[in-house]
Formats: structure tokens, sequence, C-alpha cells
């Protein structure tokens, strides 16, 4: 161990008998015995626990395993909680703070002496905002997901978080369910600790970070009460220590190779759209030459594997029961690129032989696939110069080539209102445009491109309409929904010329999007006022700085002087 000191991160800190390094040592001696400072690797855990993040509310026990391996290994954990975001509950959208979260988490990590950081997170928001403040760190890094939920059940039927509650409100307004018996299935939606049990984006997060290598391999998708998800915290904090001491670090681990590995695993499993923004900025922050035409090119091909809610029928502890993810890529390793490495230091493909299928009804196999093509469509064209993406698993294969009159709503409190109105001037041909809700407009970029059908159709028995919107969809949601489109209406984008009555064209096979409006006229229109900041004029403050920083959708949405790396060098002392 003595070897160690003088060579690690957290001695700077510690190592020597100055005034300062007194100090450092002093104030930390609340349980921690002499030899915590003779050079053993200081590990952060990094916890997005909070009594108001409800899927996150159960880390500290993860946390507890994880600083059990740490000690095991010789290293010393330290607990650290950090900025956290309950999808449901903060207003008015978890995506407005998640560059914030991911900009105190990379300072957090950046300020103290630690030497590598393991990371909590669960939450939509939460594994890529760690995985952003990481990358930017470039510290030896590894991620826990917290799990998610069981599957509960009302009236003897499973229950999907997040998609069922869409279906089932649908259904009250069309009139087919009783308001007293959909609030009644409430209590029965939430089952256990852990994130939602649909292939959300929670669920795809999860697994887009095992994709890219930055879980132990088998981790992702084990159900958040599930106790072998504790027996791997504690592993996980094992590995930590063996990764500090190789420096095997983010930058190393998520290559070119890691991103088209996770992109290969999005379609395979019909992750969220939520995925192609998250992994764009986490690119962004290493520095990685990730495009959104990227994930049409190397997601087109692949088949969806698996039957998941929105885009099928099971749920996540039926995938983990079911094989896991490692199964649904042994079927697809071909396609994986071999060169890529995980947190284990061994290439992610090595991790793949013993992997089998135990129920071919939740994962199919290559030969029999739920779809020849899972992968998210990116598509441009004069309403999406930079451009917009779908997801055709969760369309309507009728909608995907569709010529439609727009009926264009400049914010969700106006096509709520006007959705409602039985004498709404549209039909089922008709294109529902949603403006106003890019990152700049709304602010933050929040879920609402589902739009809720009007109701004169749903009570005529529609299910699925054209949805285009410059704003983000729930993972947890379905439709034929065209959404991220870029330049958003607030940045100057065909969006906020867009009138309603004008042709739209879809062509999700040739991958168009337009606006069927001679080009000079588009550009004659002056933008629509409401769409370009009705909302979105805050004179100070977070809100104030992420609308004059925050890059497009079509690069992951980040602010512009967070994208790159700053490392983990800190020159100065404080005192
Ligand atoms: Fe937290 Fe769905 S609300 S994961």
């Amino acid at each position: 161990m003595t070897e160690r000191m003088g060579k690690r991160r957290s001695q700077r800190w510690y190592a020597g008998t100055d005034r300062n390094s007194y100090i450092h040592r002093a104030w930390m001696r609340r349980g921690l015995p002499d030899d915590a400072f003779d050079g053993r690797p200081h590990v952060a855990i990094a916890n997005t626990a909070s009594a108001l993040v409800p899927c996150n509310m159960h880390l500290g026990d993860i946390s507890r395993s994880v600083a059990n391996g740490i000690w095991e290994a010789g290293g010393v954990p330290l607990d650290l909680p950090v900025m956290s975001l309950g999808e449901t509950q903060v207003r008015p959208t978890a995506m407005l703070w998640r560059n914030l979260a991911a900009m105190a988490a990379e300072e957090l990590f950046r300020a103290n002496p630690i030497d590598g950081v393991v990371l909590l997170g669960g939450c939509d928001k939460t594994i890529p905002a760690l995985l952003m403040a990481a990358a930017s760190v470039d510290l030896p890094a590894v991620v826990v997901p917290g799990g998610p939920m069981l599957t509960g059940h009302f009236q003897g039927e499973p229950l999907g978080c997040g998609t069922d509650v869409w279906r089932l409100s649908e259904e009250v307004r069309a009139g087919t369910l009783d308001p007293l018996v959909f609030a009644a299935s409430e209590s029965s939606m939430i089952r256990s600790p852990g994130h939602c049990n649909t292939m959300g984006t929670a669920s795809t997060m999860a697994i887009m970070a095992e994709a890219l290598g930055m879980t132990m391999p088998g981790t992702a998708g084990i159900p958040a009460p599930d106790s072998r998800l504790l027996e791997r915290a504690q592993a996980t904090g094992r590995l930590i220590v063996d990764m500090i001491d190789a420096d095997r670090r983010p930058s190393q681990v998520m290559t070119k190779a890691s991103f088209l590995n996770a992109i290969v695993t999005l379609a395979a499993v019909g992750g969220s759209t939520n995925a192609v923004v998250h992994l764009l900025a986490i690119a962004g922050r290493l520095g990685v030459d990730l495009s959104l035409d990227d994930f049409d090119r190397t997601g087109s091909g692949v088949p969806l594997l698996v039957d998941l809610q929105p885009a099928g029928r099971h749920l996540m502890d039926d995938l983990f029961r079911a094989g896991g993810l490692l199964a649904v890529l042994r079927e697809v390793q071909d396609m994986l690129d071999p060169g890529a490495i995980t947190v284990t230091g061994k290439p992610f493909v090595d991790h793949l032989a013993d992997a089998r299928i135990w129920d071919s009804e939740v994962i199919r196999s290559r030969a029999e696939p739920l779809l020849g093509e899972g992968g998210i469509a990116v598509l441009r064209g004069s309403l999406a110069p930079d451009g917009a993406v779908i997801k055709p698993a969760a369309a309507s294969a009728h909608l995907l080539q569709h010529r439609g009159r727009a009926m264009v709503f400049d914010s969700i409190e106006d096509a709520t209102r006007r959705l409602a109105d039985p004498d709404l001037d549209v039909d089922e041909d008709s294109v529902l445009v949603l403006r106003g809700c890019g990152p700049k407009g709304y602010p933050g970029m929040p879920e609402v491109a589902n739009l809720p059908l009007p109701a004169k159709l749903l009570a005529r028995g529609v299910r699925d309409m054209v949805r285009i919107c410059d704003g983000r969809m729930s993972g947890t949601a379905y439709g034929t929904v065209v959404l991220h489109v870029a330049p958003e209406a607030a940045a100057g984008g065909p969006m906020g010329r867009v009138q309603t009555g004008d042709m739209i064209v879809l062509d999700v096979p040739a991958r168009r999007l337009d606006v069927d409006v001679p080009t000079d006229e588009l550009a004659r229109r002056s933008p629509a006022r409401d769409a370009v900041g009705a909302f979105a004029n805050p004179t100070r403050g977070w809100e104030r700085l992420y609308i004059d920083h925050v890059r497009q959708a079509d690069t992951g949405a980040d602010l512009d002087f967070l994208v790159g790396r700053s490392g983990h060098d800190v020159a100065r002392e404080s005192h």
C-alpha cells in the first residue's frame, strides 16, 4: 500500500506534513482510520437518491453494498449525494435540469479528493447526467443502475408504468373506460422500489450504460428489489478499485465503437427515442464524433428482438427472467464492434458467450424477430433541415407514408384546450403539429410530442394520427410521432412558419419530412409569435443561462460551453 503513496490523485490532498494536508486529513477523521490516508483509493459513490425522486429512493441500499465492496478491495468509499431529478415530479420538465445536474456533478467530482467514482442512477435523467459528468472529468467511473420496479397487476392484467397510463387515460377520454376504474388502477401500478418497468427512458439508459461498457456486464435490468442487484453492487465496489489501479477511464471505454454498439442495442431492445439526445450529449463531452445520422446508418437493419412495452407486450422483469440484455445481444453479436471494451477491461462481446434465451416470447431469436428493423429513423426535409426522429416500431405501419393537412398548435396548453373541442376542424388524415416545445422554446424540451388525439376522433375509434413536434416524447409512449425536429421553432426553424392547412408529407422509408409550401413563400412568412418564446422569457437564473446556451436536439441539447472535457486537474489549493 505504501508504494501507492503519492501516486493517487487523492494524495495531492492528503500526502505530506504541511498545513494543508493536515487540514484535508483532520476534517475527514470522523470514522476514517489512520490508514485511510496511506495511499488507498478514495472512491465517491455519487448517489442520486432523494425522497422527491421516487424511482431512486432505494439507492441508499445499493450504495451500502458498493461501499462494502470498496472497503473489501482496500479502498475508501465516500458517499456523495448529487443533484437528482424525478421525472414525474418536477415542473416544467426534468430535461431543463439534466445539464445542470451534469454540470454540478462534474464540478463535485473535480473539486473533491477522489480517485474514481461509482455512479448510482435510475430515473430518466440521472444516468445520462452522471455519464456526461464522468465523461468531462474522465476519472475511473462505473455505473450501477437502480433497476426497474416489479410488475404491478390490476384486475388480473399487468400494468406497464407510463405506457398503460397513456393507454388507459385515452380510453377514459374515448368514453370506453370508467374514470373510477382508471383511478383505482393507480395504487396497483407502482409495486416496488425501482424505475419504470417498460422499455422507457430509464430502462433504456441503464441498458445504454451497459452497452457503452460502463456497467459490469449483466447488471442493467436486474429488478430493483432483486438480491442479485446488491450482490452486483458489491462486486462493482471491488471493480472500481481495480479500475483505479489500472487507470481505466471513461474515455477509454466510451469510444466511437462503444457508441455504435449502443445504437445497435437501442434498436434490438426497441429503446426510447430519448437515448438519441442523451447519447449525443455524452459523446459530445468525450469528443467522440457521433452524429444523428449514425443512429439511422447503424440502427437500420438491426432486428427488434425484445417484446416489451411500449413497442410490445412484456415488462422489464420479464426481460431479466428471459435472459436479460446479454441474451439479446448474443443474437446480434455479429453487428457489434468486437474492439469496444467495458469497465472490466475486456471486450464487451467476450461477456456474451454464456448468455442464453430462457423465454423466446420475451426475447426473440434473430430468426424470428418481433420486427425486421427496430432502429430509430432520422428524417430530413423542408420541415426539419437539421433532422427529426421517429421510432417506427412504436408507430402505425399505415401512417409511415402519409400526406395530410396540418393542424398547428403553438403550445401544449393551446393543444390540450383545442383538442377537446368537438367542433375542431380535424379528421384522421390531419397532421397535428405542436411547436414551441424545443430546448429553447419551452424551455427544456418536454415530453409532450405524443399529443392526445382529438376527442371527436377518439370517440370514432381513431387510435393513432401523425404528430410532429420540436419536443420529446416519453420513452413509455407510442404512436406515429415525429419528434426532436431541428431547428425548433424558437431557434428560427421552419416549424415556426407552418400554418394550419399546409400539406405535410411524411415518408419514413425515404427518410423525408416536408411541408408542401414553396421555399420562398415559407421564408417570407413571419414566425408565429406565440411559438417562439411566449412562455420562455426568464430574466434570471438557470432558465436564462439555459436558453442562451442550449444547443439543438440534433447535437444532444447540451449547453455550448459544457461540450468537451476539462479533465480532473485542479491546480490551486483552497487555503
Ligand atoms: Fe422515474 Fe419513469 S418516472 S423512471
